[in-house]
């Protein structure tokens, strides 16, 4: 089985400050791959701060990595030529959390659109063009009319993110890494753009690397599931098995927090202790057990099963992740 996309120990340290350089480890290595022939939905997750962006854009190439390596179609992409970045760039897309940032102020919201049809060659002529871009914007919700010709600050945040996922949709890319592209969009409409990601995978086998801190629409629309604290992986596997079964006490601090629909709970009831203090274990090596950063370089990834590992004590009966890559361990296509 073949990887289109393979991160090998990649981390990332921002570096600050310009007589006192502080370091911040943001990413710890990490090894994950995204397959060739099945394409999969991934979810990561874990509270602010935990590193989910700094993944995402070492993973898209945006944002360079620290240590390791990333390959995509058996391709170092620190050698890639012109034409195989071109179509890395095209292959690969990003929906950004804040996607304020990537739209020039100058320029109206139709720019964004066109670019990439004419960049790539998409379409002929000037109707096809309007052609793609309408249906993109019917797909994410939005109505043509209310949106083109309009300048960044004349939409809404919610607005600006849909086009950024009908641009990923437009050019119909084999990985699309979304970094929290239902953020600032409402209830019924997060719903419909999370079955249109799901459909990505079904219809046009399309992988998407879902980044979230909510791991309700986590468990909707991904395989799998990543869970990050501080930078480094605590647990994963598969989806069902991590949230529902977590092992590793920040996930079941995380899942805890979910609330779940039962009319026999009241609203006081809280399902046991969720403080982190209380999840605490004495003497283990992970970091959410462990302050003591001098013993990180000890952590060890378990295998609990055969699709969910986990960095913790609690598992330190099983057995070692023979396979750096996280992937591994992960379910393929539902
Ligand atoms: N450009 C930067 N320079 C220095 N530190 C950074 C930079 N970007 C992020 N960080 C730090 O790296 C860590 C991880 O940040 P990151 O943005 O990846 O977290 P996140 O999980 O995406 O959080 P959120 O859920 O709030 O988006 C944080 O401690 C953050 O302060
Ligand atoms: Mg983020």
């Amino acid at each position: 089985m073949g990887s289109l996309l393979e991160a090998k120990q990649v981390s990332k340290e921002y570096i600050s400050g310009t007589f006192i350089k502080k370091r911040n480890l943001a990413l710890k290595p990490i090894s994950f791959s995204v397959s060739d022939d099945s394409p999969s939905i991934t979810a990561i997750a874990g509270e602010s701060g935990s590193g989910k962006t700094t993944f995402a854009r070492v993973i898209a190439g945006i944002l360079d990595k620290s240590s390791g390596s990333l390959r995509y179609r058996d391709k170092d992409i620190d050698q890639m030529n012109s034409e195989d970045i071109l179509n890395f760039k095209k292959e690969v897309q990003t929906i950004f959390q804040d996607p304020f940032e990537v739209y020039n102020p100058f320029y109206k919201v139709d720019h964004v659109l066109t670019t990439p049809i004419k960049k790539f060659g998409l379409a002929e002529n000037k109707s096809d063009i309007d052609k793609m871009i309408i249906s993109a914007l019917e797909e994410v919700g939005l109505r043509p009319d209310e949106t083109l010709g309009r300048y960044p600050h004349q939409l809404s945040g919610g607005q600006r993110q849909r086009i950024m996922v009908a641009r990923a949709f437009l050019l119909r890319p084999r990985i699309i890494i979304a970094d929290e592209p239902v953020s600032m969009v409402d209830a019924s409409l997060r719903a419909t753009i999370l079955e249109e990601i799901k459909q990505l995978r079904e219809i046009h086998n399309i992988s998407v690397v879902y980044i979230t801190h909510d791991l309700t629409t986590a468990y909707q629309v991904a395989d799998n599931i990543i869970v990050l604290y501080k930078g480094q992986v605590v647990e994963a596997g598969d989806v069902e098995n991590v949230i529902n079964k977590p092992v590793h006490p920040y996930t079941q601090l995380l899942t805890d927090c979910v609330p779940r629909p039962d009319p026999d709970q009241k609203w006081s009831k809280t399902s046991g202790d969720i403080t982190l203090e209380s999840r605490i274990i004495n003497g283990c090596i992970c970091a959410f057990c462990n302050q003591n950063e001098s013993l990180e370089s000890d952590r060890k990834i378990y295998e609990f099963n055969k699709k969910q590992i986990v960095s913790c004590k609690v598992a330190e009966k099983k057995k070692i992740c023979a396979n750096e890559d996280i992937s591994a361990y992960f379910t393929k296509k539902k």
